[in-house]
């Protein structure tokens, strides 16, 4: 059986002035070393990337991109290139996250090509998938993931380098979480889809973190479903106590 070691990765959105994020991650120090044999990732934002990647430097914890343009270089004012997120010592980017599918329009052809700009850069993609409320209610939940995960995954695209997270956009800041159970389903079907578009050793062997108003009080019943391997969390990681909660919670999964 494949031991997948869970990932905890903090999205602090557009949140976090220097200040502010510099406070967070040495109260995220304090803690860190009581927890073993969970990987640690925080995404801060664009302009924190190199300081925090100063405040890290030694420690175990790694730093992701929340977003990236999927060219190498070229006539794009106010984008971010892969190569330029290297750059600062990032070893992972967020991609296709709900707010840029929903607030910024972003398609699946685009999120095809930033993924493998990730990719070919040496990255680590976080691909998100997640069905709307309106979707569930319709019973379109698994033909949507299925899309997401099929437009996207595959060809040219090393699943060595990608995590999955299954975010369902109603959980997404509302406090309002997936069951374990209803999460669970979920991601045991994202799992046979990676199988069939890569293979089943593949499939077993990739992370898919959940995300959606994750918590310390729900994070140990999400984590214990067998293919939860981590979470992304949003609010909950702005609170060093809370995120750092949460990290315990996975390496509690580690032990049982
Ligand atoms: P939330 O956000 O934990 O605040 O629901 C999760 C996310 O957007 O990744």
């Amino acid at each position: 059986m494949t031991v997948r070691r869970p990932l905890i990765a903090g999205n602090w959105k557009m949140h976090n002035t220097l200040a502010d994020a510099r406070q967070l991650v040495s109260a995220l120090l304090e803690g860190i070393d009581r927890v073993k044999g969970v990987d640690v990732l925080i995404c801060p934002s664009f302009t924190n990337l190199f300081p925090m990647a100063k405040s890290i430097a030694g420690t175990r914890i790694m730093m992701g991109a929340q977003n990236v343009h999927e060219a190498e270089k070229g006539a794009f004012t106010g984008e971010i290139s892969a190569a330029m997120i290297k750059d600062t010592g990032c070893t992972h980017v967020i991609v296709g996250h709900s707010e840029r599918r929903h607030v910024f329009g972003e398609t699946s052809d685009r999120l095809g090509k930033k993924v493998r700009a990730v990719v070919d850069a040496g990255l680590i993609a976080i691909y998100c998938v997640g069905e709307t409320l309106d979707d569930r209610d319709s019973g379109r939940t698994y033909d949507i993931v299925d899309r997401q995960l099929g437009d996207v995954l595959g060809e040219g695209v090393d699943p060595e380098r990608v995590v999955v997270a299954y975010e369902p956009v109603w959980a997404i800041g509302t406090g309002v979480n997936a069951t374990p159970e209803q999460a669970q389903e979920v991601h045991e079907f994202i799992r046979g889809r990676l199988g069939d578009i890569y293979d089943p050793k593949t499939a077993s062997a990739t992370r898919i973190l959940y995300g959606g108003s994750v918590k310390p009080a729900n994070a140990a019943g999400l984590l214990s479903e067998a293919d939860i391997d981590g979470a992304l969390v949003g609010g909950a990681c702005l609170v060093a106590e809370d995120f750092l909660a949460i990290i315990s919670a996975a390496a509690a999964r580690v032990v049982a």
